[in-house]
């Protein structure tokens, strides 16, 4: 049997396709590459000795994929491709409904038609927006607050819809709290386009000297040191987490429709983070405080505990972990992939 990773060179599909091959699974991977790069099919055989099948192309092209499904027998679609920057989201909100919807929509198609029964979707705890009730659990109900999240959460109604009429397929929709860390290797690793929008990445780009300082984003948060508290979880953690739904798709055939919370259970803020990682890699970290950024809340982490229920499967690498890897990844490629 193979599995079909679509978004697979990206920065948790990579992660997640070592993992599988790694255990001896058979992986293809669709990505248009439209934010990564081809060469991570390489670093990824360099880590695993074996590498997956590549297929460059867009989810949405309904020929194409028709032709990987006829070709390939698929008992999982693990669905990471999509647009994911909640700011450009505001400003294009065409561009993600459009690519975030229509994605799911063209594999649901054809899981329909070729028999595949399970479908892992990417998910996010963006979908919880301004809760305040923390830890997180599954049950909160959905308070988007962007159309990055809304796709999110569409795709997660859409998919409640199918598995509802048609109960050959069931749906795993994986809500992840906020991935951080890279492989042990340092040869794959996040390479965001641009000014980072996201934490780690910027303290690592300050660290290499590419950006000078580090904002902060408010420090009047009800939090223990004033600024804001996330659940971020190692993204080898995260990729573990796939497979243990994977493992739980095929062992409970028709399973419906569930919706699963990936992270650790544990909340660090932002100085926290600063201070792990200038003391892992030895790197000072200059920043500045400055006003909350719109639509930041002050806390957010999951509450794990369905996760660790039904996958058997809970965190490992803890945040010191986390900094190491990230700083290994950045230091080894200062430029990301780019060659
Ligand atoms: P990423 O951008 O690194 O990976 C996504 C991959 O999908 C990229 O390789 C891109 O080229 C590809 N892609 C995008 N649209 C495509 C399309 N139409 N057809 C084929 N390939 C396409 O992102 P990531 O951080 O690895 O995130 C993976 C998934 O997890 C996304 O759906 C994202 O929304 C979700 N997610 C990410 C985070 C995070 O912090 N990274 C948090 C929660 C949820
Ligand atoms: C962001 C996204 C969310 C996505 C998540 C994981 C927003 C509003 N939300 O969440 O949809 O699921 O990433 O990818 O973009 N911070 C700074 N300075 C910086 C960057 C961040 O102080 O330069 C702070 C933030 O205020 C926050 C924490 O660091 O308190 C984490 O920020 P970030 O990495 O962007 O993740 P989230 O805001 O949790």
């Amino acid at each position: 049997m193979n599995i079909l990773v679509t978004g697979g060179t990206g920065y948790i599909g990579s992660h997640t396709v070592v993992e599988l091959l790694n255990r001896g699974e058979q992986v293809v991977i669709v990505d248009n590459l439209s934010n990564s790069y081809d060469n991570v099919i390489d670093r990824i055989e360099s880590i695993c000795g074996r590498h997956p099948d590549f297929v460059k192309a867009d989810v949405r092209d309904f020929k194409k994929m028709e032709a990987v499904f006829a070709q390939y027998d698929f008992d999982a679609v693990i669905h990471f491709a999509g647009s994911k920057a909640v700011g450009e989201s505001v400003a294009k909100p065409l561009l993600y409904y459009r690519n975030n919807l229509e994605s799911t929509w063209v594999l649901v198609e054809l899981m329909k038609k070729y028999n595949v029964p399970s479908i892992i979707f990417s998910s996010s705890a963006t979908v919880y927006g301004e809760t305040d009730l923390v830890p997180i659990k599954e049950d909160t109900e959905y308070r988007c607050t962007n159309p990055y999240g809304r796709t999110k959460m569409i795709n997660e109604l859409f998919l409640q819809d199918i598995v509802a009429a048609h109960p050959g397929i069931s749906a795993i929709c994986l809500r992840y709290f906020n991935p951080i860390g890279a492989h042990a290797s340092g040869l794959i690793g996040e390479d965001p386009q641009g000014i980072p929008n996201n934490l780690m990445p910027y303290i690592t780009q300050v660290a290499i000297g590419k950006l000078k300082m580090l904002s902060v984003f408010g420090n009047d948060y009800p939090t223990h040191d004033g600024t804001g508290v996330r659940d971020y979880i190692h993204v080898v953690d995260l990729a573990k987490g796939h497979l243990a739904a994977v493992d739980y798709v095929r062992q409970n055939q028709a399973s419906g429709f569930l919706a699963v919370n990936l992270g650790t259970g544990r909340g660090y803020s932002v100085l926290d983070l600063v201070h792990t990682f200038s003391r892992v890699s030895g790197k000072d970290i200059p920043y500045q405080l400055t006003e909350r950024r719109p639509g930041d809340i002050a806390t957010c982490y999951a509450d794990p505990s369905k996760a660790k229920e039904l996958f058997c499967w809970e965190t490992k690498l803890d945040l010191q972990k986390m900094c190491e890897d990230s700083w290994r990844w950045q230091s080894k490629n200062p430029t990301g992939y780019k060659r």
